[in-house]
């Protein structure tokens, strides 16, 4: 049941656009990733490419995109064209992939909230762990197990996602709004924090840190500290770090 983002690949493209992504999203992933200047990076499920380009545009020296959807590919290498930052991309499942590369960093963007079960969140590790040389860093954000709101919650965002579930496994479905008010649908999974835990030990990943979201100073001059409180008491997204001692 995993959401097959070809048919919606334009779509979730323009979900980037809303302010929460830039204020908070993008925001709380470059406070926990510091300058990426001159490092070599690995973007796991990296869809259309958003984060490969920026982290580009940040001055990385060199960036790979893998995801599993062909259209999301198809559309990274339409703006890679159009626009050349020299990032290579492959249609992949990260769960198995394998580049022959160590970099310096890992990054993903929603791809650990991907896995179903404890085997699943283990191989994605597994992926993590051979790509990335010794020191180096897996950065995520992720749909946080810990989301304490309801499924109306983030709605004044442009988003609603389930409530969290009580087991493990079970999907948590996320729906982006568009201006018009025409959702697309993305199914992720819940498993606990703690799997994490057990799945980055098993991959020999350490270190482990959760960072709850932060708004950018311009996201609260331009919409006001009330506006965001609802995102930063219930948290959706959650930022995490280890590292390949
Ligand atoms: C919510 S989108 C995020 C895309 C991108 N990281 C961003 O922030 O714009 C999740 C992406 O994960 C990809 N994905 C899901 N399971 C995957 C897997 N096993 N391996 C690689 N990519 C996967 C999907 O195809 C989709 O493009």
């Amino acid at each position: 049941m995993t959401t097959n983002y070809d048919s919606i690949s334009e779509e979730y493209r323009k979900s980037k656009f809303q302010p929460w992504r830039t204020h908070v999203e993008s925001f709380s992933v470059f406070e926990v990733l510091g300058s990426v200047s001159g490092k070599s990076i690995l973007d796991l499920a990296c869809g259309e490419g958003f984060y490969s380009r920026i982290l580009k545009h940040h001055g990385a020296d060199r960036v790979v995109g893998v995801d599993l959807s062909q259209g999301m590919i198809d559309l990274a290498r339409k703006q890679e064209i159009e626009s050349p930052l020299e990032i290579d991309y492959f249609a992949h499942d990260a769960r198995d992939i394998e580049l022959n590369e160590k970099f310096d960093v890992v990054f993903a963007a929603y791809l650990l909230n991907y896995s179903q079960n404890l085997d699943d969140l283990v191989r994605m590790c597994k992926t993590i762990k051979r790509h990335l040389r010794p020191g180096g860093r897996f950065v995520s954000v992720n749909s946080n197990p810990n989301y304490t709101g309801s499924s109306s919650a983030m709605r004044k965002y442009g988003f609603e996602r389930d409530a969290t579930p009580g087991v493990d496994g079970e999907p948590v479905v996320y729906r982006f709004y568009d201006e018009k008010g025409v959702a697309i649908e993305v199914t992720n999974y819940h498993l606990n924090k703690s799997l994490h835990g057990e799945a980055f030990d098993i991959a020999g990943l350490r270190g482990l840190k959760w960072h709850s979201p932060r708004v950018s100073p311009e996201g609260l001059s331009e919409f006001g500290e009330s506006y965001w409180a609802d995102m930063l008491k219930y948290e959706p997204m959650i930022v995490l770090e280890v590292s390949n001692q």
